[in-house]
């Protein structure tokens, strides 16, 4: 169920964009919140590499990737946020579809990024998503995924408040998970957990096979 915050959040991105950078703070601000895909990328993918944010919303955390070069394309099924991203990010593509079959051509991303959006997901449509990144990496390409993890004592109270107010039950579902090992079924390789915000929030790096990878047909 949606609470009448989070459904207020979404229709007023002045408000979505004040608690991102409330939540921020505790990275050390919305800047390097927003830079945390980027950076645990950037020294392994070639210049202008192919990179696609997956659920991009209104392009906040596409542009540290545009900024830094690569050809970026915004996938999210909000027609609204799509058309915020392409007047914020001129250069981002963007795209409109579904993150559990996305309408993209596999084998075409060096880089996936999931930026706070995999708890929006139930444990189903989660595989579903993950499956896709499988697909649409080339071989050897990585993913990187930024989401909440289960605080520990000092910001247990604050998450499960920010839980209640913004989130639905899928996110409390996703802190149950145990996401690299559900990485490490898929057939990605080289993962690395990091924690942040006092282990409020994870940021995962994973890479796709490289070699005899047969890609998963898109589901129907
Ligand atoms: C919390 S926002 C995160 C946006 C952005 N990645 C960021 O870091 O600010 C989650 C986004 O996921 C999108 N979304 C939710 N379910 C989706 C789905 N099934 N397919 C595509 N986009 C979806 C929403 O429209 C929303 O823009």
């Amino acid at each position: 169920m949606s609470s009448p915050l989070r459904s207020f959040a979404y229709r007023h991105r002045w408000f979505y964009n004040a608690i991102t950078a409330l939540s921020g703070l505790s990275v050390g601000g919305v800047e390097r919140l927003r830079r945390l895909g980027l950076n645990s990328l950037r020294s392994k993918l070639p210049q202008g590499a192919k990179v696609l944010d997956l659920c991009c919303g209104a392009g906040e955390a596409a542009a540290a990737w545009i900024d830094a070069g690569y050809e970026v394309t915004g996938l999210d099924m909000s027609p609204k946020a799509l058309e915020l991203a392409a007047k914020q990010q001129p250069q981002l593509h963007t795209v409109e579809g579904m993150a559990e079959n996305p309408p993209l051509e596999a084998q075409q991303f060096a880089a996936i990024q999931l930026s706070l959006a995999l708890h929006e997901f139930n444990a189903k449509e989660r595989q579903l998503v993950l499956e896709a990144c499988l697909r649409l990496l080339q071989p050897a390409g990585w993913l990187v995924l930024i989401d909440l993890h289960p605080a520990g004592p000092w910001l247990k109270l604050p998450q499960d408040l920010f839980c209640a107010l913004f989130e639905t039950e899928t996110a409390t579902e996703m802190l149950q998970a145990d996401l690299p090992k559900q990485l490490q079924e898929l057939g990605f390789g080289s993962i690395k957990q990091e924690l942040f915000a006092a282990g409020a929030l994870q940021r995962i790096t994973a890479q796709s096979p490289n070699k005899n990878f047969a890609p998963i047909p898109p589901k129907n």
